[in-house]
Formats: C-alpha cells, structure tokens, sequence
C-alpha cells in the first residue's frame, strides 16, 4: 500500500481471500503490482485478475504515492513515433521519477502486441535494462487464463525469495 494511503488511491484489486496470503501457506511478504492502462482496458484487466493489490497509475493520487515496499510495474508499450521515448506511457514514466520509487521496484511485467515487431514490449524492456531489475513476464493484449495463472506464480514465487531475504536480513541486524 503507498504511503499515508487514502480512499483515493486505494487499490483497485485486493487479494483474494483464502488464495495467496492464507495463513502459513505463503511468505507474509505482498508485492503490491502498479499498472498503467489506456482506455482499451487490456491491462486493467489483466491487474484485476492477479489476486492481489493492484494501483492504477492512470489515477493522479496513486502517481503522486510512494510504495512503501516492494513493488511491481505491469506496463503496455505505446510506440507514437518517437525512437528515443514515446513507448514508455506517461504516468508510468512520472511514477519512476521518484528515486525511492524506483529504488523499491524489484521487478517488470509488459502487455504488448507481436504485430509491433522490434518494438515488442519495448516500454517493459527498456524499464527493466535501465532500473537493471528483472522482466518477470510478458503477455499479449489481455493476457490469456494461462497467462494469468502464470504471473501469479510468479509473483507468489517472488514473495517467496523477498520474505527470505527479509528474514535474513533481519537476522543479521540482530547478530
Ligand atoms: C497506438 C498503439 C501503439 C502500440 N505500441 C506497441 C509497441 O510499441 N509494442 C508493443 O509490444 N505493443 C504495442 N501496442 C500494444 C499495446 O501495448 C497492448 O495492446 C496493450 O495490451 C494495451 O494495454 P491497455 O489496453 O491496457 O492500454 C500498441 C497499441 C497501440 C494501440
């Protein structure tokens, strides 16, 4: 959840009950997911179906918040023309330009479309090389039910690996 969260920047997905999060059958570390979506929805969608908290970077609140752990970006690609930095959505783009921000982001899931050739999943591509974080997943339009499954795994395995490292951290402060 971001920081000093208020109704208006509350997520448009919780998780689901008795899913991932139930007690003492997965890691009590959530990455939260934050996405960007344009009118066509696709990635809404997508979000909606992960079981988890999922912020919308088309609300202003949301952009303006800070994660206060680690999170996910789920981005499409938006190719206008422009080589150099068109592909990357402008909220998703605002978002990053907060170090802290960009600092928590511990991994990148793109939507794009095959018939874009080079420029598939650019905006995810670029973000993961330049932050030097992972892409976690990509998928095409509104993912499939596959698809869907697939980054929840993913996203349950990493809650998995950041709840180890938590632990072991937190051991070594106290050694
Ligand atoms: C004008 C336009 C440009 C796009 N450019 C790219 C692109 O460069 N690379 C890519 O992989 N997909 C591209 N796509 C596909 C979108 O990223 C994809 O359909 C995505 O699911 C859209 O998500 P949204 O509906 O949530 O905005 C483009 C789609 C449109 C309409």
């Amino acid at each position: 959840m971001p920081d000093a969260a208020r109704p208006d920047r509350s997520p448009v997905a919780e998780g689901s009950p008795g899913g991932p999060g139930a007690p003492g059958l997965v890691s009590p570390v959530r990455t939260v997911v934050y996405f960007y979506s344009s009118t066509s929805g696709m990635v809404r969608s997508f979000a909606l179906r992960l079981g988890r908290e999922a912020f919308d970077l088309g609300d202003r609140e949301v952009r303006r918040s800070v994660p206060d752990g680690p999170w996910v970006l789920l981005t499409p690609s938006y190719k206008t023309g422009n080589v150099d930095n068109d592909t990357i959505p402008e909220p998703v783009r605002r978002f990053l330009a907060s170090p802290v921000t960009r600092r928590r982001l511990v991994g990148v899931m793109g939507s794009g479309n095959r018939n874009f050739g080079e420029h598939y999943q650019a905006a995810c591509r670029q973000i993961a090389r330049t932050s030097g974080r992972p892409v976690l997943f990509e998928f095409e339009l509104q993912g499939t039910t596959w698809d869907v499954e697939e980054a929840r795994s993913i996203l349950e395995d990493l809650d998995r690996a950041l709840d180890v490292e938590h632990t072991r951290r937190e051991a070594g402060a106290q050694a």
